[in-house]
């Protein structure tokens, strides 16, 4: 079993680089499932209608969110009949949408879960360690998959010492810079993060020109996305059809 995971696409550059980019992996890696972050999708910032069913339309199984999930309010118009987006478990408002979804994969059944980390995150009501434990406890499924959206490489390695056992892929998004520390720990591919799908020559998907202005002027800007060629991050996992465990995680950059 192949399991794509891309991180965080930031506005239309990283939507057309996933585009572009994903049928020839989806092919070339015979890929079983595909999760994409799409919390940056719309402008930068959450996710439209629109282009849910646009990233949905590529063959993805699964959506994940972050930090930025409620920041377009049309979401709430849409998000009960989003049946493949999944947004974190303890981001506040809390009760809208789901935090887990169970997918038929090779005859498995996969949960995909997505959690914020709490260091230097707002809006954080609940701690990830905690949720984990209740989600494990409660939705059954075979396989685990965890989108470990967070700040910190400290808090999402900790979270998959803690987790891998349960899970087959626990993968961190939100810096938008991929690390290079992928590695199977007890059973588990794991990565701090996948790094994101966005305009290469910028300060993580947004204008180096608005960027400087803002932290070495201190001008007030807006939130300006950079457009241009995009560099392309995922992971693929290997998940090993006899013990059901992740044998491999490859890192996938694709510069412009
Ligand atoms: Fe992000
Ligand atoms: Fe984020």
């Amino acid at each position: 079993m192949k399991l794509l995971f891309v991180g965080d696409l930031v506005g239309r550059a990283g939507r057309e680089v996933l585009a572009k980019q994903l049928p020839k992996i989806q092919q070339q890696y015979n890929i079983d499932c595909t999760i994409v972050n799409g919390e940056n999708a719309a402008h930068g910032k959450g996710i439209t209608r629109r282009i849910y069913h646009q990233i949905k339309s590529l063959k993805v199984d699964a959506i994940t969110m972050g930090n930025h999930t409620f920041s377009k309010g049309e979401l709430l118009d849409f998000i009960d009949e989003a049946e493949i987006l999944v947004r974190p478990m303890n981001l506040s408002p809390l009760h809208k949408g789901k935090s887990v979804l169970v997918l038929p994969v090779c005859g498995k059944r996969l949960a995909v879960v997505n959690l914020c980390g709490q260091v230097f995150m707002d809006r954080i009501e609940r701690d990830p360690f905690e949720c984990m434990q209740e989600i494990l406890r409660d939705n059954p499924a075979d396989l685990y998959f965890v989108d470990l959206h967070g700040e910190t490489t400290s808090e999402k390695i900790t979270f998959a010492h803690v987790f891998a056992k349960r899970c087959v892929g626990i993968c961190g998004t939100h810096t938008h810079v991929q690390t290079a520390d992928e590695r199977i720990l007890n059973g588990c591919g794991f990565i701090s993060d996948t790094g994101m799908c966005g305009a290469w020559d910028s300060v993580l998907g947004r204008d180096k020109e608005e960027v400087i202005r803002h932290m070495v002027y201190h001008e007030a800007t807006r939130y300006t996305i950079a457009e241009g060629p995009a560099v392309f991050c995922a992971v693929v996992i290997t998940v090993n059809e006899t013990t059901w465990r992740a044998e491999a995680i490859e890192r996938i950059q694709i510069r412009p």
